[in-house]
């Protein structure tokens, strides 16, 4: 078994004027993903009818052998990997039906290195908040 990879999940939290402000900084019940068969591999099901729910501002770490399914929560999370069941609230936003609120309230700082290495910082500053919807008069790029 190679060595554990932990991650450590932050999310931002509002504290004034939030309805949602006693709700958990993440709550997931009965989480399960199965990816789908391909022509070089079978179905896997990688997350089995997860509950956890991590109270707010605490800081959390999630460990596992490699292969446990830590990527997939986190990507299911953050908007990347789509679940099979289950669902999960960040900071009481349901990545279903609130999936933008959820979005703004978590951020993921991806273990490689993943941006586009031909973007000058500025440009991958842009392109993100070009994807998340932010005016250019609330950006603050420069
Ligand atoms: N896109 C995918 N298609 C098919 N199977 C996948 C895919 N991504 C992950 N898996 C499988 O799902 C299981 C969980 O993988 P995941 O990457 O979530 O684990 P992990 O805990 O993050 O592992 P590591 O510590 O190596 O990063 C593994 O068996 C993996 O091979
Ligand atoms: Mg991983």
């Amino acid at each position: 078994m190679k060595e554990l990879t932990p991650y450590l999940l932050l999310t931002h939290i509002k504290v004034n004027g939030n309805p949602f402000m006693k709700s958990p900084a993440i709550e997931i019940k009965n989480l399960t993903k199965t990816y789908r068969a391909s022509k070089k591999s079978p179905a896997k099901l990688a997350l089995k009818g997860v509950d956890l729910t991590i109270p707010r501002g605490s800081i959390f770490g999630l460990l596992g052998p490699n292969g446990a399914g830590k990527s997939t929560m986190i990507n299911i999370l953050a908007g990347l990997v789509v679940k099979s069941a289950g669902s999960a609230k960040i900071c009481g936003y349901d990545i279903d039906t609130q999936t933008r609120q959820a979005r703004a309230s978590i951020g993921v700082v991806p273990q490689e290195i993943s941006m586009d290495v031909f973007f000058s910082p500025y440009q991958a500053l842009e392109n993100q908040a070009g994807y998340y919807g932010v005016p250019k008069s609330e950006r603050r790029s420069d």
